[in-house]
């Protein structure tokens, strides 16, 4: 089976982009399940129940999130009536909605299971435990897993690729917005990549506009960060899994600029 998955979408720029886009990569990769991190797709900051609807719409079948999990308070509503969607699973137990779930589409099964780091980001109950656990649970569903390991710190994610080679078809990053060159297929069969990247504008700061990120690195003064609003780049993967092993097959990096794909 091929799985499709899309980095960290950025406000309405990062949405349009997906919409855009999907089609094209749907073509060229023949994804049989695509997941998007939409942890910053309302405005840059978490995801309303329409900014879901809309995603599936476009052809996303299930969501991943990350550290901006709650900043749209509505989703406290909502989340856990939508089964499509994950949240870190080391949040804390009492935390609504679910860490891991199985999504089925178009004749094919994958587990799905989202963590949060523990390296320059607020303290959370341990990721490495929680991944075992989970993955020692979904095993018995499906042999095709997928683990977003939403983190910030290169070496925590890469200990996580080893930590689960063998155990999980796919070991990816999220959250740094910032697309790493070092895709391999572990030794033991896991495809990895120390982050996905981001789908938004470019030309800011992680899809932020620059101006108020360099007043606040000039001046240490708080600023309102807000999305940028100019040409967009999208980040995702695309992993052949061998549905009867689970074990990753190829795995590719996609990196594509608005400028690139008009030329298309
Ligand atoms: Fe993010
Ligand atoms: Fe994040």
């Amino acid at each position: 089976m091929n799985v499709l998955f899309i980095g960290d979408i950025v406000g309405n720029v990062g949405r349009t982009a997906v919409k855009k886009v999907l089609p094209a990569l749907k073509s060229k990769y023949n994804p049989h399940i695509i997941i998007a991190n939409g942890e910053n797709a309302a405005a840059g900051r978490g995801i309303t129940a329409a900014i879901v609807k809309e995603l599936l719409e476009a052809g996303v079948h299930g969501i991943t999130m990350g550290n901006h999990t709650w900043d749209n308070k509505d989703i406290f509503e909502w989340i856990d009536d939508q089964p499509r969607i994950v949240r870190p699973a080391n949040f804390a137990p009492e935390a609504p909605g679910q860490g891991a779930t199985v999504i089925k589409a178009n004749g094919k099964e994958l587990a799905i299971i989202n963590l949060q780091g523990r390296t320059f980001l607020p303290p959370i109950d341990c990721p490495f435990r929680y991944a075992d656990e989970l993955i020692e649970h979904y095993q018995q569903e499906t042999k095709n897993i997928l683990v977003d390991f939403h983190a910030e710190a290169t070496s925590e994610k890469i200990a996580m690729g080893w930590h689960l080679d063998g155990k999980a078809s796919i070991v990816l990053g999220t959250h740094t917005h910032v697309q790493t060159n070092d895709d391999r297929i572990l030794p033991n069969g896991t495809a990895y990549i120390t982050d996905v990247g981001m789908v938004g504008p470019m030309d800011g700061v992680l899809g932020m506009e620059k101006g108020p990120v360099l007043h606040k690195f000039l001046t240490q003064l708080p600023v309102r960060f807000v999305v940028d609003e100019g040409n967009w780049h999208l980040h995702g993967i695309s992993v052949e899994i061998d549905d009867a092993t689970g074990k990753a097959k190829k795995i590719q990096k996609i990196r594509l600029t608005e400028t690139e794909w008009l030329l298309m």
